[in-house]
């Protein structure tokens, strides 16, 4: 069951991001602006390092602008528990911190991009992370004649913090997203909103983070690269609230999409 004063929490953390956006002003007027619920940010993409924050923000996307998060690891932890002939493939190279084939994964991504709830927009979370995926998603976004153009976010966090964000990560069985250190739940292993029991994911280890910031360096920081060069793209600074990374990627989009027209 849901720990009340955990989700009254919640509530009032989610309410003082609201107020705290109306009447910060340390920061430009326009960075500290509630979401605007009419704005349709079109195909965005969160690109960054294990631990950066692409999930929490993606959610928070999604609940702001009503548009899907497609994140490739979910996609591939889920056929993994459910043992599908993927799941079998993946399991073994995603334990051990790197990469699923580009095919399987652009495979999985075309499948998911045919359903009607990503025509307004959605949220790519971990894809691209090779320079065949980012040429390959770039020609379908075309194909598809996407309405908008794709924009490209990166989530920048130092190495000691992101350690420390993997490590303290515990998960629910839904996808919400907790953290011993700046997040945890009001009962330690049990989620505050369905009362389910939490759990590390197997790559959450000191040694396979330090592998997926490996596979992260050599495979994926080309493609930040890649959209850095195509202009629709802005970096931003991990290391703040999550409420705050927040204020500042929906900034970035308006900014970004205003500057097409
Ligand atoms: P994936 O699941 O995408 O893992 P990742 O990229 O390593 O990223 P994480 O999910 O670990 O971190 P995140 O950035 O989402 O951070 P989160 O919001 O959870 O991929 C896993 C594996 O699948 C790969 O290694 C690979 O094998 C395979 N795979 C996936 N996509 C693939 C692809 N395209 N091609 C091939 N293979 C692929 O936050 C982390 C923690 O920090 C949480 O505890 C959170 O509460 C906390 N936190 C978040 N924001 C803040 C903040 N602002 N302040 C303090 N704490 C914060
Ligand atoms: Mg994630």
């Amino acid at each position: 069951m849901a720990s009340l004063p955990r989700v009254a929490a919640f509530v009032a953390a989610r309410a003082g991001r609201e107020l705290s956006t109306l009447t910060t002003s340390t920061a430009s007027e326009s960075e500290t602006a509630p979401a605007d619920k009419n704005f349709l940010p079109g195909p965005v993409l969160l690109l960054g390092a294990p631990g950066v924050g692409k999930g929490t923000q993606a959610k928070a996307l999604m609940a702001d602008y009503g548009i899907p998060q497609i994140s490739t690891g979910d996609i591939l932890r889920a056929n993994i528990s459910s043992g599908t002939p993927l799941g079998k493939m993946a399991k073994v190279l995603v334990d051990q911190g790197t990469l699923v084939s580009d095919d399987l994964v652009n495979q999985m991504v075309a499948e998911r991009l045919k359903q009607p709830d990503t025509t307004r927009g959605f949220i790519l979370d971990g894809f691209p992370r090779t320079l065949n995926q980012a040429t390959w998603l770039d020609a379908e976004l075309v194909a598809a004649a996407s309405a908008l153009p794709v924009i490209a976010i990166s989530i920048v966090v130092d190495y000691g913090q992101l350690l420390r964000r993997i490590t303290g990560r515990w998960i629910s069985p839904a996808g919400r997203i907790y953290n011993t250190y700046t997040n945890p739940p009001a009962i330690p292993g049990i989620c505050d909103i369905d009362g389910s029991q939490l759990i590390q994911r197997p790559d959450d280890s000191e040694v396979v983070f330090t592998e997926r910031m490996k596979t992260f360096e050599t495979q994926t920081a080309p493609v930040v690269e890649h959209y850095r060069n195509q202009h629709r793209f802005d970096e931003i600074n991990g290391d703040r609230t999550v409420e705050e990374v927040t204020a500042a990627i929906e900034v970035a989009l308006k900014r970004l999409r205003a500057s097409e027209s």
